[in-house]
């Protein structure tokens, strides 16, 4: 029996898959749900071509995989607290996601997945680079790994949000949140162990002194970003969307466009506390 018409192309041996026959503007069968889950789990980072979709229609498809999560500084578009406006034109002096990170790692209960679709791409650049933390953590020497595990990691706010998203000053307490998570994380739907450090939110290793920390994160960091056998590079459309699982997946917006438009909308899926 044929359940569902979808095609799954790996990208790359070690991350990421292009996801063709389905429409993510219609509501998901069971079976196109458990099959993109499926893909997701299998390849941590899916794509898609040519999808037109409203921001009801991209939240409802997000909706699909969790409660969605609003922004900690970043206000959404009016009546859409859920969506994450991803914009750069030639006034931008920064954008978002430029460096390696896991989004919004700060949270206590980070994002288990982030849905990203571009409107407008740029006519070349503006690619996105997406690193498989499952293979970061595999690749280290046993030694390194077995030192890893069970250490804990501060992931900071302030010094990535401040500034960012019209957010001038900080509103309420929870406008830079704060947490501490095992620098070795266990995904869990598939039980696999991965580096849960980025450059961007992790500040500190907790049971380490300041030198100690701030040079192994520097190595740490360093092999996440150095790791081409363990990354993938979209080039975006018009209408592509990607969707990551930000549990086992690090990405890098690359900003070699200036001063062209890039122009999207992400919605993000709430996660679990990491363990
Ligand atoms: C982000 O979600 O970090 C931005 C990714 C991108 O714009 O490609």
């Amino acid at each position: 029996m044929i359940l569902s018409n979808i095609r799954v192309k790996p990208l790359t041996a070690a991350i990421g898959a292009e996801v063709e026959g389905v429409s993510l503007a219609e509501p998901l069968s069971d079976a196109t749900f458990t099959a993109l889950h499926d893909a997701l789990m299998d390849h941590q980072v899916i794509f898609f071509r040519d999808q037109e979709m409203t921001l009801e229609q991209h939240k409802d498809f997000g909706r699909r995989f969790g409660d969605l999560h609003v922004h900690p500084a970043a206000p959404g578009p009016k009546g859409h607290p859920e969506i994450l406006v991803i914009h750069a034109d030639e006034k931008s002096k920064h954008v978002a996601g430029e460096g390696w990170h896991t989004d919004v790692s700060c949270d206590v209960e980070p994002p288990m997945g982030s849905i990203l679709h571009i409107h407008t791409a740029p006519e070349v650049g503006g690619d996105t680079l997406f690193s498989n933390m499952y293979a970061a953590y595999e690749s280290l020497s046993d030694r390194m790994q077995q030192f890893l595990d069970g250490l804990t990691a501060m992931h900071r706010s302030e010094h990535v949000h401040k500034g960012r998203y019209g957010l001038k000053e900080k509103l309420r307490d929870d406008d830079y949140p704060e947490a501490i998570h095992p620098v070795v994380r266990t995904h869990p739907v598939t039980g696999r162990k991965g580096l849960y450090v980025n450059a961007s939110f992790t500040t500190r290793i907790m049971e380490l002194s300041k030198a100690e920390s701030h040079d192994i994160l520097q190595m740490l960091c360093n092999h996440i970003a150095r790791g081409v056998q363990f990354q993938c590079r979209y080039r975006w459309e018009n209408n592509s969307v990607a969707f990551w699982d930000n549990r086992c997946v690090q990405h890098h917006a690359a900003w070699d466009y200036y001063p062209n438009v890039r122009h999207g909308y992400r919605v993000t899926i709430q996660g679990d506390r990491p363990v």
